[in-house]
Protein backbone atom coordinates (compact mmCIF):
# COMPACT_ATOMS: atom_id res chain seq x y z
CA UNK A 1 0.00 0.00 0.00
CA UNK A 2 1.29 3.40 -1.04
CA UNK A 3 1.06 6.36 1.75
CA UNK A 4 2.86 9.67 1.88
CA UNK A 5 4.97 8.32 4.82
CA UNK A 6 6.39 5.13 2.70
CA UNK A 7 6.21 7.15 -0.97
CA UNK A 8 7.63 10.22 -0.39
CA UNK A 9 11.64 10.61 0.71
CA UNK A 10 12.64 13.34 2.46
CA UNK A 11 13.57 15.79 -0.75
CA UNK A 12 9.99 14.56 -1.65
CA UNK A 13 8.06 15.57 1.37
CA UNK A 14 9.44 19.18 1.24
CA UNK A 15 7.88 19.81 -1.72
CA UNK A 16 4.65 18.34 -0.19
CA UNK A 17 4.84 20.82 2.54
CA UNK A 18 5.06 22.95 -0.43
CA UNK A 19 2.30 21.98 -1.66
CA UNK A 20 0.11 23.70 1.16
CA UNK A 21 -2.64 25.35 0.13
CA UNK A 22 -5.52 28.05 1.75
CA UNK A 23 -9.01 26.55 1.22
CA UNK A 24 -12.03 27.83 2.50
CA UNK A 25 -10.21 29.59 4.91
CA UNK A 26 -9.14 26.11 5.53
CA UNK A 27 -5.09 25.18 5.72
CA UNK A 28 -4.86 22.21 3.53
CA UNK A 29 -1.40 20.36 3.37
CA UNK A 30 -2.46 20.10 -0.63
CA UNK A 31 -4.97 21.03 -2.71
CA UNK A 32 -6.20 17.11 -3.62
CA UNK A 33 -9.24 16.59 -2.19
CA UNK A 34 -11.15 13.30 -1.95
CA UNK A 35 -14.92 14.65 -3.68
CA UNK A 36 -18.25 13.88 -2.25
CA UNK A 37 -19.22 10.53 -3.65
CA UNK A 38 -19.93 6.78 -2.20
CA UNK A 39 -16.38 6.38 -0.86
CA UNK A 40 -16.43 8.78 1.55
CA UNK A 41 -19.05 7.35 3.41
CA UNK A 42 -17.57 5.02 5.42
CA UNK A 43 -15.34 5.80 8.60
CA UNK A 44 -12.06 3.20 7.02
CA UNK A 45 -12.25 4.74 3.82
CA UNK A 46 -12.22 8.33 4.98
CA UNK A 47 -9.10 6.95 7.48
CA UNK A 48 -7.23 5.52 4.54
CA UNK A 49 -7.55 8.61 2.38
CA UNK A 50 -5.97 10.60 4.89
CA UNK A 51 -3.45 8.10 4.96
CA UNK A 52 -2.82 8.32 1.43
CA UNK A 53 -2.38 11.98 1.11
CA UNK A 54 -5.54 13.79 0.32
CA UNK A 55 -5.25 17.44 1.18
CA UNK A 56 -9.24 17.51 2.63
CA UNK A 57 -12.50 15.04 2.23
CA UNK A 58 -15.68 15.86 1.05
CA UNK A 59 -18.86 13.91 2.68
CA UNK A 60 -21.38 12.17 0.51
CA UNK A 61 -24.08 13.82 0.51
CA UNK A 62 -27.26 14.72 2.74
CA UNK A 63 -30.26 14.47 0.67
CA UNK A 64 -32.56 17.80 1.05
CA UNK A 65 -35.81 15.21 0.95
CA UNK A 66 -34.46 13.62 3.38
CA UNK A 67 -34.38 16.41 5.64
CA UNK A 68 -38.39 17.55 4.39
CA UNK A 69 -39.26 13.94 5.39
CA UNK A 70 -38.31 13.99 8.78
CA UNK A 71 -39.55 17.68 9.72
CA UNK A 72 -42.67 15.69 8.10
CA UNK A 73 -43.21 18.67 5.64
CA UNK A 74 -43.16 16.86 2.58
CA UNK A 75 -46.21 14.28 3.13
CA UNK A 76 -50.05 14.57 3.07
CA UNK A 77 -52.14 12.06 3.60
CA UNK A 78 -56.02 12.75 2.50
CA UNK A 79 -59.19 11.70 3.78
CA UNK A 80 -59.25 8.59 1.43
CA UNK A 81 -55.60 7.62 3.50
CA UNK A 82 -53.87 8.94 0.20
CA UNK A 83 -50.30 9.84 0.78
CA UNK A 84 -48.82 12.60 -1.44
CA UNK A 85 -45.86 14.58 -1.26
CA UNK A 86 -46.80 18.72 -0.01
CA UNK A 87 -43.23 20.00 -0.29
CA UNK A 88 -42.16 18.95 -3.47
CA UNK A 89 -39.16 21.38 -4.48
CA UNK A 90 -40.49 23.16 -7.10
CA UNK A 91 -37.63 24.92 -8.19
CA UNK A 92 -36.65 21.95 -10.80
CA UNK A 93 -39.35 19.37 -10.24
CA UNK A 94 -43.04 20.00 -10.56
CA UNK A 95 -45.12 18.72 -7.68
CA UNK A 96 -46.68 16.10 -10.04
CA UNK A 97 -43.38 13.97 -10.54
CA UNK A 98 -42.72 13.55 -6.81
CA UNK A 99 -46.74 12.40 -6.81
CA UNK A 100 -45.92 9.72 -8.58
CA UNK A 101 -45.84 6.65 -6.49
CA UNK A 102 -42.54 4.92 -6.89
CA UNK A 103 -40.80 8.72 -6.43
CA UNK A 104 -42.70 8.68 -3.20
CA UNK A 105 -41.88 5.16 -1.94
CA UNK A 106 -38.08 5.86 -3.27
CA UNK A 107 -37.51 9.12 -1.31
CA UNK A 108 -39.55 8.03 1.98
CA UNK A 109 -37.78 4.74 2.29
CA UNK A 110 -34.39 6.15 1.46
CA UNK A 111 -35.22 9.07 3.71
CA UNK A 112 -35.93 6.29 6.32
CA UNK A 113 -32.90 4.51 6.19
CA UNK A 114 -30.47 7.66 5.95
CA UNK A 115 -31.68 9.82 8.68
CA UNK A 116 -30.79 13.30 9.67
CA UNK A 117 -29.31 12.10 13.33
CA UNK A 118 -27.42 9.40 11.53
CA UNK A 119 -25.56 12.06 8.95
CA UNK A 120 -25.10 14.29 12.31
CA UNK A 121 -23.23 11.25 14.07
CA UNK A 122 -20.92 10.17 11.06
CA UNK A 123 -19.71 14.13 10.60
CA UNK A 124 -19.18 13.91 14.15
CA UNK A 125 -16.46 10.80 13.77
CA UNK A 126 -15.27 11.61 10.51
CA UNK A 127 -14.29 14.48 11.98
CA UNK A 128 -12.12 12.96 14.99
CA UNK A 129 -10.99 10.07 12.89
CA UNK A 130 -8.54 12.30 10.80
CA UNK A 131 -6.80 15.55 11.08
CA UNK A 132 -7.21 16.97 7.50
CA UNK A 133 -10.64 19.13 7.11
CA UNK A 134 -13.62 17.47 6.78
CA UNK A 135 -16.31 19.26 4.85
CA UNK A 136 -19.98 17.83 5.12
CA UNK A 137 -22.02 18.33 2.07
CA UNK A 138 -25.66 18.32 1.24
CA UNK A 139 -27.56 18.43 -1.92
CA UNK A 140 -30.23 20.93 -2.55
CA UNK A 141 -32.93 22.12 -4.17
CA UNK A 142 -34.97 24.76 -2.08
CA UNK A 143 -34.57 27.10 1.18
CA UNK A 144 -36.69 25.32 3.22
CA UNK A 145 -36.11 23.55 6.29
CA UNK A 146 -32.92 24.86 6.99
CA UNK A 147 -33.17 26.14 10.46
CA UNK A 148 -34.45 22.07 11.53
CA UNK A 149 -30.67 20.86 11.05
CA UNK A 150 -28.22 23.83 9.72
CA UNK A 151 -26.93 24.69 13.72
CA UNK A 152 -26.59 20.77 14.07
CA UNK A 153 -24.15 21.05 11.58
CA UNK A 154 -21.90 23.15 12.93
CA UNK A 155 -21.80 21.11 16.27
CA UNK A 156 -20.53 18.22 15.05
CA UNK A 157 -16.82 20.66 14.38
CA UNK A 158 -17.10 20.03 10.44
CA UNK A 159 -14.83 22.60 8.82
CA UNK A 160 -17.08 23.30 6.37
CA UNK A 161 -20.37 22.80 4.52
CA UNK A 162 -20.48 21.98 0.83
CA UNK A 163 -23.90 22.92 -0.94
CA UNK A 164 -24.34 20.62 -4.25
CA UNK A 165 -27.04 23.09 -5.62
CA UNK A 166 -28.63 20.53 -8.35
CA UNK A 167 -31.16 22.90 -10.63
CA UNK A 168 -31.72 21.36 -14.09
CA UNK A 169 -33.32 24.22 -15.93
CA UNK A 170 -36.26 21.86 -17.75
CA UNK A 171 -39.16 23.50 -16.45
CA UNK A 172 -41.05 25.91 -18.91
CA UNK A 173 -42.53 28.07 -16.48
CA UNK A 174 -39.47 29.49 -15.18
CA UNK A 175 -37.68 32.02 -16.28
CA UNK A 176 -33.13 31.87 -16.13
CA UNK A 177 -33.76 34.42 -13.38
CA UNK A 178 -36.61 32.50 -11.40
CA UNK A 179 -33.77 29.46 -11.45
CA UNK A 180 -30.57 31.49 -10.43
CA UNK A 181 -33.27 33.29 -7.48
CA UNK A 182 -32.88 29.43 -5.71
CA UNK A 183 -29.20 29.68 -5.41
CA UNK A 184 -29.05 33.28 -4.03
CA UNK A 185 -32.09 32.06 -1.59
CA UNK A 186 -30.78 28.79 -0.33
CA UNK A 187 -26.64 30.31 0.30
CA UNK A 188 -29.52 33.81 2.15
CA UNK A 189 -30.57 30.52 4.11
CA UNK A 190 -27.92 28.99 5.06
CA UNK A 191 -26.00 31.45 6.16
CA UNK A 192 -28.31 32.92 8.62
CA UNK A 193 -28.07 29.30 10.36
CA UNK A 194 -24.13 28.58 9.95
CA UNK A 195 -20.98 30.47 10.35
CA UNK A 196 -19.08 27.48 8.81
CA UNK A 197 -17.38 28.36 5.68
CA UNK A 198 -19.71 27.53 2.44
CA UNK A 199 -18.63 25.96 -0.62
CA UNK A 200 -21.27 25.84 -3.43
CA UNK A 201 -21.09 23.39 -6.15
CA UNK A 202 -22.69 24.17 -9.20
CA UNK A 203 -23.50 22.77 -12.82
CA UNK A 204 -22.91 24.45 -16.07
CA UNK A 205 -26.48 25.53 -17.06
CA UNK A 206 -26.10 28.96 -17.05
CA UNK A 207 -27.28 31.25 -19.65
CA UNK A 208 -24.38 33.56 -18.84
CA UNK A 209 -22.17 31.36 -17.12
CA UNK A 210 -19.14 33.94 -16.50
CA UNK A 211 -21.10 36.51 -15.16
CA UNK A 212 -23.59 33.95 -12.93
CA UNK A 213 -20.60 32.86 -11.19
CA UNK A 214 -19.09 35.75 -10.55
CA UNK A 215 -22.03 36.79 -8.69
CA UNK A 216 -22.37 34.11 -7.02
CA UNK A 217 -18.93 34.29 -5.85
CA UNK A 218 -20.19 37.75 -4.35
CA UNK A 219 -22.53 36.01 -2.41
CA UNK A 220 -20.68 35.47 1.03
CA UNK A 221 -19.36 32.15 0.16
CA UNK A 222 -16.18 30.67 0.49
CA UNK A 223 -15.48 28.64 -2.63
CA UNK A 224 -17.43 27.58 -6.02
CA UNK A 225 -17.09 23.95 -7.01
CA UNK A 226 -16.86 23.46 -10.40
CA UNK A 227 -18.95 21.74 -11.92
CA UNK A 228 -20.90 19.00 -11.30
CA UNK A 229 -21.39 16.31 -13.37
CA UNK A 230 -24.80 15.70 -13.87
CA UNK A 231 -27.16 12.60 -14.06
CA UNK A 232 -26.82 11.38 -17.93
CA UNK A 233 -29.79 10.04 -19.61
CA UNK A 234 -29.36 7.35 -22.31
CA UNK A 235 -31.39 5.12 -24.53
CA UNK A 236 -31.32 1.69 -24.68
CA UNK A 237 -32.03 0.76 -28.23
CA UNK A 238 -32.55 -2.65 -27.44
CA UNK A 239 -35.24 -2.36 -24.75
CA UNK A 240 -36.37 1.07 -26.39
CA UNK A 241 -36.46 2.22 -22.94
CA UNK A 242 -34.69 4.84 -20.92
CA UNK A 243 -31.58 4.18 -19.46
CA UNK A 244 -28.46 6.28 -17.60
CA UNK A 245 -25.10 6.87 -18.94
CA UNK A 246 -21.88 6.16 -16.94
CA UNK A 247 -22.39 7.51 -13.34
CA UNK A 248 -17.87 7.36 -13.66
CA UNK A 249 -16.22 10.36 -15.77
CA UNK A 250 -13.67 9.29 -18.19
CA UNK A 251 -10.33 11.40 -18.32
CA UNK A 252 -11.26 12.88 -21.13
CA UNK A 253 -14.12 15.10 -19.35
CA UNK A 254 -11.49 17.28 -17.63
CA UNK A 255 -11.36 19.95 -20.41
CA UNK A 256 -14.55 20.92 -19.55
CA UNK A 257 -13.93 22.22 -16.29
CA UNK A 258 -10.49 23.72 -17.14
CA UNK A 259 -11.78 25.79 -19.51
CA UNK A 260 -14.18 27.84 -17.29
CA UNK A 261 -11.69 27.67 -14.21
CA UNK A 262 -9.29 29.53 -16.59
CA UNK A 263 -11.89 32.22 -17.56
CA UNK A 264 -13.21 32.85 -14.05
CA UNK A 265 -10.02 32.68 -12.20
CA UNK A 266 -9.01 35.84 -10.89
CA UNK A 267 -12.53 37.22 -11.74
CA UNK A 268 -14.02 35.56 -8.79
CA UNK A 269 -13.95 36.45 -5.39
CA UNK A 270 -14.25 33.38 -3.76
CA UNK A 271 -11.68 30.11 -4.18
CA UNK A 272 -12.74 27.99 -7.25
CA UNK A 273 -12.37 23.65 -6.79
CA UNK A 274 -11.77 22.27 -9.76
CA UNK A 275 -14.30 19.01 -10.30
CA UNK A 276 -14.90 16.74 -12.50
CA UNK A 277 -12.89 14.09 -15.18
CA UNK A 278 -9.43 14.72 -13.14
CA UNK A 279 -8.03 10.60 -13.25
CA UNK A 280 -4.17 11.62 -12.71
CA UNK A 281 -1.29 14.34 -12.26
CA UNK A 282 -1.32 15.98 -15.72
CA UNK A 283 -5.26 16.81 -15.31
CA UNK A 284 -4.42 17.88 -11.50
CA UNK A 285 -1.74 20.16 -12.26
CA UNK A 286 -3.67 21.39 -15.49
CA UNK A 287 -6.24 22.68 -13.17
CA UNK A 288 -4.08 24.58 -11.05
CA UNK A 289 -1.73 26.13 -13.77
CA UNK A 290 -5.36 27.15 -14.94
CA UNK A 291 -6.09 28.72 -11.45
CA UNK A 292 -7.90 26.26 -9.60
CA UNK A 293 -7.69 26.67 -5.50
CA UNK A 294 -8.25 23.20 -5.03
CA UNK A 295 -8.86 19.54 -6.84
CA UNK A 296 -11.40 17.09 -6.36
CA UNK A 297 -11.40 13.79 -7.41
CA UNK A 298 -14.11 11.07 -7.16
CA UNK A 299 -14.13 8.79 -10.28
CA UNK A 300 -10.46 8.18 -10.41
CA UNK A 301 -10.69 6.68 -6.38
CA UNK A 302 -13.17 4.06 -7.83
CA UNK A 303 -11.33 3.64 -10.91
CA UNK A 304 -7.96 3.90 -10.24
CA UNK A 305 -7.86 2.89 -6.42
CA UNK A 306 -6.49 4.98 -3.45
CA UNK A 307 -2.99 5.07 -4.97
CA UNK A 308 -3.99 7.40 -7.52
CA UNK A 309 -3.63 9.98 -4.22
CA UNK A 310 0.35 9.45 -3.27
CA UNK A 311 0.92 9.13 -7.18
CA UNK A 312 -1.02 12.19 -8.46
CA UNK A 313 0.95 14.11 -5.21
CA UNK A 314 4.52 12.33 -6.19
CA UNK A 315 4.32 13.24 -9.85
CA UNK A 316 3.33 16.90 -8.93
CA UNK A 317 6.52 17.18 -6.57
CA UNK A 318 8.48 15.80 -9.46
CA UNK A 319 7.21 18.23 -11.88
CA UNK A 320 7.55 20.99 -9.78
CA UNK A 321 11.31 20.44 -9.64
CA UNK A 322 12.02 19.82 -13.01
CA UNK A 323 10.07 22.96 -13.62
CA UNK A 324 11.51 24.48 -10.53
CA UNK A 325 8.00 25.65 -8.57
CA UNK A 326 9.20 25.94 -4.87
CA UNK A 327 5.45 26.02 -3.67
CA UNK A 328 2.16 25.71 -5.60
CA UNK A 329 1.69 29.37 -5.74
CA UNK A 330 4.45 29.77 -7.83
CA UNK A 331 2.81 28.08 -10.97
CA UNK A 332 -1.39 28.53 -9.95
CA UNK A 333 -2.92 30.19 -12.28
CA UNK A 334 -0.44 30.81 -14.37
CA UNK A 335 -2.01 29.93 -17.37
CA UNK A 336 -5.57 31.72 -16.36
CA UNK A 337 -6.86 33.96 -18.77
CA UNK A 338 -7.40 36.66 -16.40
CA UNK A 339 -5.83 39.34 -18.73
CA UNK A 340 -8.28 38.41 -21.52
CA UNK A 341 -10.94 40.93 -21.84
CA UNK A 342 -12.62 38.48 -24.16
CA UNK A 343 -11.98 34.93 -24.08
CA UNK A 344 -14.54 33.77 -26.39
CA UNK A 345 -12.89 35.85 -29.09
CA UNK A 346 -9.39 34.13 -28.93
CA UNK A 347 -11.37 30.69 -28.50
CA UNK A 348 -12.99 31.52 -32.03
CA UNK A 349 -10.25 32.01 -33.76
CA UNK A 350 -8.47 28.37 -32.12
CA UNK A 351 -11.76 26.78 -33.32
CA UNK A 352 -11.31 28.04 -36.59
CA UNK A 353 -7.94 27.89 -37.21
CA UNK A 354 -8.27 23.81 -36.08
CA UNK A 355 -11.46 22.77 -37.59
CA UNK A 356 -11.06 24.63 -40.98
CA UNK A 357 -7.80 22.68 -41.49
CA UNK A 358 -9.46 19.16 -41.44
CA UNK A 359 -10.81 17.94 -44.56
C1 LIG B 1 -20.73 6.99 -7.00
C2 LIG B 1 -20.73 8.48 -6.91
C3 LIG B 1 -21.47 9.11 -5.90
C4 LIG B 1 -21.49 10.51 -5.83
N1 LIG B 1 -22.20 11.11 -4.82
C5 LIG B 1 -22.15 12.47 -4.69
C6 LIG B 1 -22.80 13.12 -3.62
O1 LIG B 1 -23.43 12.51 -2.74
N2 LIG B 1 -22.72 14.47 -3.55
C7 LIG B 1 -22.04 15.21 -4.49
O2 LIG B 1 -21.97 16.45 -4.36
N3 LIG B 1 -21.41 14.61 -5.51
C8 LIG B 1 -21.45 13.28 -5.64
N4 LIG B 1 -20.81 12.67 -6.68
C9 LIG B 1 -20.18 13.51 -7.71
C10 LIG B 1 -18.69 13.70 -7.46
O3 LIG B 1 -18.44 14.39 -6.25
C11 LIG B 1 -18.06 14.51 -8.61
O4 LIG B 1 -18.58 15.82 -8.61
C12 LIG B 1 -18.30 13.91 -9.99
O5 LIG B 1 -18.21 12.50 -9.94
C13 LIG B 1 -17.27 14.44 -10.98
O6 LIG B 1 -15.96 14.25 -10.52
P1 LIG B 1 -15.05 13.00 -11.02
O7 LIG B 1 -14.86 13.15 -12.47
O8 LIG B 1 -13.77 13.14 -10.25
O9 LIG B 1 -15.80 11.78 -10.65
C14 LIG B 1 -20.77 11.28 -6.78
C15 LIG B 1 -20.01 10.63 -7.76
C16 LIG B 1 -19.98 9.25 -7.84
C17 LIG B 1 -19.16 8.59 -8.91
Amino acid sequence: MLTIGSYLNKEKRTIMENLQTSYLGLKLRNPLIAGSCGLTNSISNIKELAKRGVGAIVIKSLFEEQIHVETEKVIKTDQDGVRTFTHAPETIFSRRIYDYDEAYSYIYDFAKRNTIEKYLDFLKEAKSSVDIPVIASINCVSNQDWHAFAKKIEETKVDALELNIYILPSDWRRSGEDNEKIYYDIIREVRNYVNLPIAVKIGYYFSSLAQSVQKLSQSGIKGLVLFNRPYNTDIDIDTIGLSHGSIYSSSEEFTHTLRWISILSGHVSCDLSASTGVHDYKAFIKQLLAGATTVQIASALYREGFDVIPEILNKTGEWMKTHSFATVGSFRGKLSKSNLENPAAIERVQFMKLYSGIE
